[in-house]
């Protein structure tokens, strides 16, 4: 009973898609774990690009049954939107199961978000404003709704309705414009029936495959440092990406945990507030943004780039327990004369750094080990020495086929 998770080892953004999209052809399901439409998901087959937010990027694969496990929070706009769009470029999602136990989004976490971040001024998370912290904090405060509740329509609506004038009440208090209530309620009766089909019980759904023996993969979104336990607490994410979040957001228990790939990219990008010790604030890291394409796929913010932190990443491997890890985008560094990577940090907290020679040399169609060149192929070897754990899969292009098997 093989169980794969994929977790980001950073803060999000690693080419986490490509890595699934890569095992799923050896898995029959693919689980989204945490988070929401938040995430932002795309991958490029032949000349079609798919950017996906909540549906797993296993969808792509006819064989593959893609679910939204327990621990996600569901924007039901969103979710239709993604479905009729793949739907409307042959992709079917009759497959898609959406856990009766996950939480729903609606419109007043959405504004609380945004009038939360407000209040904060300079202090704020740099949220995505998808309403993500306020959903999960109506799980915490046990009043949110589920995606179970739209099985009972009339129960719903009403549920909704109640829901919306208690929160009008806080969204007025912040000085925001409160919600129809009535609007609100017209609109998820019919979000509540269109979903309503994809509704199942996906913790018994799971263990009825894990019988079978089918393999399964646990999709991470967002990363090990946007945690909310052992990221960079505030400027984190309202769930947990780690590993251990795979187990609660599914109802897989930790003993079914087979391999657990950490996914980096071979520099280290964030978006949002919140500290970043390798970071780039010169020439180089508006290179990387360039190369790299490094805008928000959910939101079109810039990102923020520096050079890997192998500390970081250490820690990483100790909180999920990886037992591997895939380095993507190492093409974005083909043009760097010397590419540097944060070994340790000195007593003040500084980033120390080991300085290796660029490649100069266009790696992106490469896809065999042998073929990559030497100070490419020492890039790899420092930072699987350092961390102390198999580097299985290097990314060399945004490509499904740009890829090198390392080992
Ligand atoms: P939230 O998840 O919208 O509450 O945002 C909290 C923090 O997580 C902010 O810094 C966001 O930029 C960051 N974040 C959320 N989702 C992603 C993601 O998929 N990739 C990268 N950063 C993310």
């Amino acid at each position: 009973m093989p169980v794969t998770v994929v977790v980001g080892a950073q803060w999000g953004d690693e080419g986490k898609a490509k890595v699934i999209d890569l095992l799923a052809a050896e898995h029959s399901h693919v689980v989204r774990y945490q988070g929401g439409h938040n995430a932002g998901h795309t991958v490029v087959v032949g000349t079609e690009r798919y950017a996906l937010q909540l549906i797993p990027s296993g969808v792509l694969y006819p064989h593959i049954v893609p679910v939204i496990g327990n621990g996600v929070v569901v924007d039901l706009p969103t979710l239709f939107r993604e479905i009729d769009t793949l739907e409307g470029r042959g992709i079917s999602c009759a497959k898609l199961k959406v856990s009766s136990q996950a939480h729903l989004i609606f419109p007043w976490h959405q504004s609380l978000d945004a009038l939360y971040e407000a209040k904060r001024g300079d202090e704020k998370i740099g949220t995505t404003l998808k309403g993500i912290g306020p959903a999960y904090s109506d799980k915490a405060r046990r009043i949110g709704l589920r995606a179970g509740d739209v099985l009972d329509s009339a129960a719903f609506a009403e549920a909704v309705r109640a829901n919306c004038v208690y929160h009008n009440r806080e969204i007025e208090g912040l000085g925001g414009e409160s919600l129809d209530a009535e609007a609100v309620v017209a609109q998820f009766a019919e979000l509540g029936a269109r979903l309503a089909p994809y509704v199942a019980d996906t913790v018994e759904m799971l263990h009825e495959a894990l019988d079978r023996d089918d393999a399964l993969l646990l999709e991470g979104a967002q990363a090990t440092f946007l945690d909310l336990d052992h990221g960079t607490y505030p400027f984190v994410t309202s769930s947990n990406p780690t590993a251990g979040g795979a187990c609660v957001g599914t109802g897989i228990g930790p003993r079914y945990l087979t391999r657990i790939v950490g996914i980096t990219k071979a520099y280290a990008t964030r978006v949002g507030s919140g500290p970043f010790a390798t970071e780039l604030t010169d020439e180089l890291g508006d290179k990387l943004v360039d190369i790299g394409r490094e805008f928000g796929t959910v939101t079109g913010r810039r990102r923020r780039c520096g050079w890997l932190d192998l500390v970081m990443l250490r820690k990483a491997v100790r909180i999920n327990s990886l037992t591997e890890l895939a380095l993507t985008k190492l093409d974005v560094l083909d043009t760097f004369d010397e590419v540097k990577v944060c070994t340790e940090y000195d007593a003040d907290g500084n980033p120390v750094y080991a300085v290796l020679p660029g490649w100069r040399t266009d790696i992106s169609a490469v896809n065999d080990i042998d073929a990559l060149p030497a100070a490419a192929r020492d890039f790899v070897a420092l930072v699987e020495r350092e961390v102390g754990i198999p580097v299985k899969i290097v990314g060399t292009g945004a490509e499904r086929e740009s890829y090198v098997i390392w080992s």
